[in-house]
């Protein structure tokens, strides 16, 4: 399948678009998130799919992963609402927070929502009080330092723990029916995938000595974009993680929570600079995003965006803020950019994951707003559409 990984407009495009929409201004590709989906449905092909909204909650790229047939991973009452609003059963959702809250269990009471994580002994109290007899995960924690969001730090029992566990949420009259792990965010080899399924393979031999028949694995997000610093290919580490799949868990069901993947590089930030200034000789940039905007991935995510100035020059280093007057409010320090002037326009491509979904509305900034390119495009040149690798 010819796979295009990044959705990127291009300079006059960028341009005739601010100028009839403004600026700052988010655009989606849908069709870049269904490249992304089925690019994972083509190389995982036994995986059931749950979007983490998480990353990305637009309502539009919703409703094209409903089209496509996708699940939902959900943690909170506000996701699950979202999607029975737009007609979602509660089948095709899990409620992958393995820390619950009441008014959560009520949610999924409400919406049919049954499948659900969880890590510890009180949690399966809490579930077997909250939601008697929901099909419950194990979610299991994984050592993985090379993770760019290692959620390891946060949840995930370990092999040893896992037993008791197991037989706990059994005896509570659970459906104990599996595993749930996550390697952590822009995990760029196969590795922790293939280690973190050898620890599932350990647990799934001890559930079965112990008469507890587990039949699902649940492998989580992290599927990596591409990254300027780090090369990779995804195709072979997918190809690694489904073949192992195949060997060592062939009749079990597979799920997976991909986040990142499918909408990271599918949205373009259209920015422009609203002020200039010179300090201790070092140029300084006020956008009118910010960290308390769609960069707010710079600090939740610790992500490093491109910004692509389509002007020419010589290169220097710079500072990035925002527009708030917040002096926290600085994205880049010693940035690489030419010299740009106020009213010049940026291009930040790859920023759909983590980045509109933490924006805030601090200082009176409103979040940017999203508009979708193929509801405009036949308005401006196709061949302005590139695509990079
Ligand atoms: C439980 C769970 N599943 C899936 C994801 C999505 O991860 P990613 O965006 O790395 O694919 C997250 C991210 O925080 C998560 O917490």
């Amino acid at each position: 399948m010819k796979r295009e990984p990044v959705f990127m407009l291009g300079k006059e495009t960028m341009e005739k678009i601010a100028a009839d929409h403004g600026s700052p201004l988010l655009v989606v590709s849908l069709d870049q998130i269904e490249e992304n989906y089925k690019f994972l449905k083509e190389h995982l092909p036994r995986v059931r799919i749950y979007y983490a909204m998480k990353a990305n909650p637009y309502v539009r790229i919703l409703e094209r992963m409903i089209e496509l047939g996708s699940s939902f991973d959900v943690a909170s009452v506000g996701e699950i609402s979202l999607l029975k609003s737009l007609g979602v059963d509660g089948e095709k959702m899990v409620y992958a927070n393995p820390i619950k809250m009441p008014s959560g269990f009520r949610s999924c009471k409400e919406a049919g929502v049954f499948k659900m994580t969880f890590d510890n002994a009180s949690e399966v109290d809490k579930i077997a009080k909250e939601f008697p007899g929901a099909t419950v995960l194990l979610r299991m924690r994984i050592e993985n330092s090379t993770a760019h969001v290692d959620l390891n730090k946060k949840f995930g029992a370990s092999v040893e723990e896992a037993l008791p566990l197991l037989l706990k949420a059994k005896e509570a009259g659970l459906d104990m029916a599996g595993i749930a792990l996550h390697v952590g965010s822009q995990t760029m080899q196969a590795d922790p995938y293939l280690s973190a399924l050898d620890d599932a393979t350990q647990i799934f031999k001890i559930a079965k000595e112990n008469n507890i028949d587990l039949r699902i694995l649940d492998i989580g997000g992290g599927f990596p974009i591409p990254e300027p610093r780090v090369k990779f290919n995804l195709q072979e580490i997918l190809g690694q993680i489904n073949a192992r799949l195949d060997e060592d868990f062939p009749n079990t069901e597979i799920w997976a929570e991909p986040g990142r993947f499918i909408c990271g590089t599918a949205v373009n930030l259209i920015t422009s600079v609203i002020g200039v200034t010179t300090r201790n000789g070092e140029p300084w940039y006020f956008l009118d995003d910010g960290l308390y905007g769609t960069f707010s991935g710079v600090l939740f995510d610790q992500w490093d965006f491109k910004i692509i100035s389509f002007k020419e020059g010589e290169q220097e280093k710079a500072v990035f803020a925002g527009p708030s007057c917040d002096s926290l409010d600085v994205m880049f320090r010693g940035k690489t950019t030419v010299k740009l002037d106020v009213g010049d326009l940026l291009l930040v491509p790859s920023c759909g994951a983590y980045t509109s979904a933490s924006a805030t509305t601090f200082n009176g900034f409103e979040k940017t707003e999203m508009i979708v390119w193929e509801d405009i495009k036949a308005k401006y040149s196709e061949e302005e559409i590139s695509a990079v690798s």
